[in-house]
């Protein structure tokens, strides 16, 4: 029932909870996205470039190996001849030299008969018919880009290919000087760029952000949890604390009418009790003249005087009534406590260690109430001992407070106990009516003080009252 209650007050907090974390998921799906969708888009710049790239690379080529290769040849020899070894490194060595600084992983020139004439490759040369349909287009004058790629379907989709190439092929044209028509297509040239290292920058760059992505969403999501576990756990206490209060109002409340009918029934019973404590003393006197050794009159007297201390204890518990302040001296009251005490004490041999402290301050109290306290600790002490054990009393005092400690060497408190010492007509006692530390509680509140109880380390219970100077800081 009250999880159930707590839980409900917790529940708007879940909300809260599973709308943000849903939204932290659906931003990082977004940024996984959104990062694929940037990648197939700095793909298709990086193709688009690299083709850019590639026609520079070709018009630059076409133009070194006509004015450095062609030409001198055309005109030392009459014809070229790549078969030549000389002619050959001489066209190799203007290749080599104008692509020395550009990434071109292959270059393959072809003759008008579709036959290589120089390659990077060496093997390739003389091979026939490589180029396809790109190798048509271009010497029909028309320069052509293909990319080939190689990979699965997920290196495909994540933009890293294992292989990626970038093919272009176009005529090798004799040039013109001075006009800017272009001459007579002499050949073919095909250049292949490896974009797989392009891709895999993009790649990278791309696990990076969506890296740094996650990482932000897990931080927010870190914080996000202990804030709501603190709040989580606000929100908890704070309804077990309203809980434990309403139980607390509702105890009370029905303490308080059972206090009222306790305390009407124990009025009524008073009066009977006081006559019947008085007649047994008449008859006590009677009966001692012609029988000394009858004891039913001391009986009928010790019983009915019993029962009106436990009266006594009802109506001060059911009602307290409001103390009667007055300047007050805490030692003196406990000398008082402790001169009543005295001839029951010496009989059982109790010792007392008194320790207090020198010009302890007067506070403002009502000392009957205090009395009525201090007996009933001192009673508690006195039953938990053994005859001849020791109770060790305290008094200390700050600005603002003076302190009294009991000390008793007896049995403690188990913690079972403990829980419940407080509780109305809770006692452990054979003939314990389980109001005494009720009505001590009672008292202290009524001065504005504290009461603890708590087990000695070694042995026996240790209970602390505060007793502050003034009360309501007048
Ligand atoms: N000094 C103590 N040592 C051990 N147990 C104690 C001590 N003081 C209190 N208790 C425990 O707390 C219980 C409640 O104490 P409380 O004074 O309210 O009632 P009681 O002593 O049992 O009865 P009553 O005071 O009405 O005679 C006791 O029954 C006892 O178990
Ligand atoms: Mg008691």
């Amino acid at each position: 029932m009250n999880e159930h209650l707590i839980d409900d007050k917790i529940k708007p907090f879940r909300l809260v909870k599973y709308f943000t974390v849903t939204s932290l998921i659906v931003i990082f799906a977004g940024t996984v996205v959104l990062s694929i969708l940037n990648t197939h888009w700095a793909r298709a710049i990086q193709r688009q470039n690299s083709e850019d790239y590639a026609l520079l690379i070709l018009e630059n080529l076409n133009h070194q190996v006509f004015t450095q290769f062609v030409l001198p040849v055309v005109l030392q020899h009459g014809e070229i001849r790549l078969r030549n070894k000389e002619q050959y490194e001489r066209l190799d060595k203007v290749v080599r030299n104008t692509l020395h600084s550009f990434k071109v992983e292959m270059v393959n020139i072809y003759d008008i008969n579709h036959i290589i004439s120089y390659s990077f490759n060496r093997e390739l040369v003389g091979k026939k018919n490589l180029g396809g349909t790109d190798y048509q287009k271009a010497i029909s004058g028309q320069k052509t880009s293909r990319q080939v790629q190689r990979g699965n379907f997920w290196e495909i989709l994540l933009g890293v290919p294992k292989e990626s190439r970038l093919i272009t092929f176009a005529p090798l044209r004799a040039e013109r000087p001075l006009s800017r028509m272009s001459g007579p297509v002499l050949g073919v040239v095909e250049i292949v760029q490896d974009l797989a290292e392009a891709y895999q920058t993009i790649f990278r760059v791309q696990i990076l952000v969506v890296s740094t992505g996650a990482l932000v969403m897990l931080v927010l999501l870190l914080v996000l949890i202990f804030i709501v576990k603190r709040g989580e756990g606000i929100i908890e206490r704070r309804a077990l604390e309203r809980l434990r209060l309403k139980e607390q109002l509702s105890r009370a409340e029905h303490l308080s009418s059972l206090g009222e009918m306790v305390a009407a029934v124990s009025h009524e019973i008073r009066n009977p009790l006081g006559i019947i404590r008085s007649s047994s003393e008449l008859l006590k006197k009677k009966v001692s003249a012609f029988d000394p050794k009858n004891t039913i009159p001391d009986i009928i007297i010790e019983e009915s005087s019993r029962l009106n201390n436990i009266i006594t204890d009802f109506l001060n518990y059911a009602r307290p009534q409001s103390p009667n302040l007055a300047p007050c001296r805490v030692e003196e009251v406990l000398e008082k406590n402790l001169t009543h005490l005295a001839s029951q004490m010496e009989q059982q041999g109790y010792e007392i260690h008194r320790s207090y402290e020198n010009n302890l301050p007067e506070i403002m109290a009502d000392a009957t109430m205090l009395y009525q306290a201090f007996l009933n600790i001192l009673i508690n002490s006195i039953q938990a001992i053994q005859p001849g054990g020791k109770i060790h009393i305290d008094l200390s005092s700050n600005h603002e407070a003076v302190i009294v400690s009991f000390e008793d060497e007896g049995v403690g408190i188990p913690g079972d106990v403990m829980e419940k010492i407080w509780d109305p007509f809770f006692t452990t006692k054979e003939t314990g009516t389980g109001l005494g530390l009720g009505i001590v509680k009672n008292i202290i509140d009524l001065h504005g003080g504290d009461i603890q109880i708590r087990n000695r380390s070694d042995c026996g219970t240790q209970v602390v009252i505060i007793l502050p100077l003034q009360q309501g800081g007048q």
